[in-house]
């Protein structure tokens, strides 16, 4: 019978990424909680019009990448595409603007995007996320940027670079819109389809464009960065003012645009050429618009996103080496009923026990110790229990002693070698 597959861009994870996902969340949750986050748990389906009002009806994951469909109650639903959408609204929901003066939020999670998929970019994938509301101080900005250096640095990744852009407000967006429309009007003819759309809808989407052609007419377009009103040109000197103040170096890259339409001033991505295509591992921004756009009040936000997956290529493996490992053969019926007691004393003292459930001959288990790597075996036969001992082997320099055959101080003995 044919066997069943994971669907396209979606994966198992286990074995060694696995460990570096749990890795990676232990470490951010100790800055996380350093810095005075809360963790909370969201639904992974949600309205679709959520990601459509929040996200923008001209970006490509609204567009062309949501998971929707329609329930058996004709609502239209969404697997979350990212999660400040749901952050947004579950902060309204819950009304913390209303009992907060600030609210720092994280939460940990898989979003699905309906990509091409290619090496670190999966149709499932998983964030982790961290949303600001209620700051509009530059200070917060930089102070993320610090907790995304003091995560990488613990998890030591070394190679990456620091990004960082402002997409101004509405005030600077709206002139520039204009300058914006008059440039690619007179290049009208070297743009994609997609690229004529965005330029009647929403101009600064062209900027997102993977299209070569696209990239080349923007290669010599106006920058926003270069017209930002003086509102927004302060900010980002106050920002880089206190980066400085953290001892963080960061790139200006006046071309950064976001592929979604919520943000304001501050944007910033972390990216390593390590990663191939898909260079950008966290992202993230400021979007001071968006809880009134979704029906606050008008409430500063920030956060930023990491790609776990992504996160995970770059993490080095652990040096961490495991506890040693030990096993019980038991060889007999009356050894047998040994093994529960010496496996609850083993658990309890907090040493890993493996033994063989069917337990054959003593040559087949030690076989089976063997191919499972064990530095300790643990042998129990009729002549130990009739002796009131039991066996210890050294697998690595072969030599043997007794212990008593009380599961307890055994396993004393056991744990102050393993
Ligand atoms: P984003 O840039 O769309 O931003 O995604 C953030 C990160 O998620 C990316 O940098 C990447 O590492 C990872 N990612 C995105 N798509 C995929 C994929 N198909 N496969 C693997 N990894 C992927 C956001 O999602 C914003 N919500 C971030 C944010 C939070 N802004 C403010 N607060």
């Amino acid at each position: 019978m044919e066997k069943i597959r994971t669907l396209r861009g979606f994966r198992d994870i286990f074995g060694e990424e696995l460990d570096k996902f749990r890795r990676i969340e232990s470490v951010f949750r100790k800055y996380s909680g350093l810095l005075g986050f809360r963790e909370v748990e969201l639904p992974v389906l949600e309205k679709t019009e959520l990601f459509v009002r929040s996200i923008g009806d001209t970006t490509d994951i609204v567009e062309k990448e949501m998971f929707t469909f329609t329930d058996v109650g004709g609502d239209s639903l969404t697997m979350r595409p990212e999660a400040t959408a749901g952050m947004v609204r579950s902060y309204l929901q819950e009304g913390l603007y209303a009992t907060e003066r600030m609210t720092k939020v994280s939460s940990i999670g898989p979003m699905f995007r309906h990509e091409r998929p290619q090496k670190g970019r999966y149709r499932e994938f998983h964030q982790i996320d961290v949303e600001v509301f209620g700051v509009k101080e530059a200070l917060v900005d930089a102070e993320l940027i610090f907790m995304i250096r003091m995560i990488l640095d613990e998890l030591g990744v070394g190679r990456y670079r620091i990004e960082v852009n402002s997409v101004g407000c509405k005030t600077c967006r709206e002139s520039f819109r204009r300058v914006l429309i008059a440039y690619f009007e007179t290049r009208k003819d070297q743009l994609c389809e997609d690229c004529l759309r965005r330029l009647e809808r929403n101009p600064l989407r062209i900027f997102d464009c993977k299209n070569e052609q696209c990239i080349r007419v923007t290669g010599d377009s106006p920058l926003l960065f270069d017209s930002l009103c003086g509102e927004c040109r302060d900010h980002f000197g106050l920002f880089q003012g206190h980066l400085r103040g953290f001892g963080i170096d960061v790139e200006i890259n006046k071309r950064l645009v976001r592929g979604l339409d919520y943000y304001t001033k501050t944007v910033f991505e972390v990216t390593s050429d390590d990663l191939g295509a898909q260079k950008a591992f966290i992202a993230g921004g400021r979007y001071d618009n968006l809880v009134e756009e979704m029906g606050g009040p008008a409430t500063a936000g920030i956060g930023f996103a990491i790609g776990v997956e992504r996160l995970a290529m770059l993490v080095p493996s652990s040096v961490e080496k495991d506890g040693k490992r030990c096993f019980l053969a038991c060889v007999g019926d009356r050894a047998k009923g040994y093994l529960v007691p010496f496996l609850k004393a083993c658990v309890a003292a907090g040493i890993t026990l493996k033994y063989a459930y069917d337990a054959k001959s003593l040559k087949a288990q030690m076989r089976y110790a063997d191919n499972l790597k064990c530095d300790f075996v643990l042998i129990l036969g009729d002549d130990e229990i009739g002796k009131g001992v039991i066996t210890l082997r050294n697998m690595t320099d072969k030599s043997q002693r007794e212990l008593p055959l009380d599961p307890k101080k055994a396993v004393e003995e056991l744990g102050a070698l393993a």
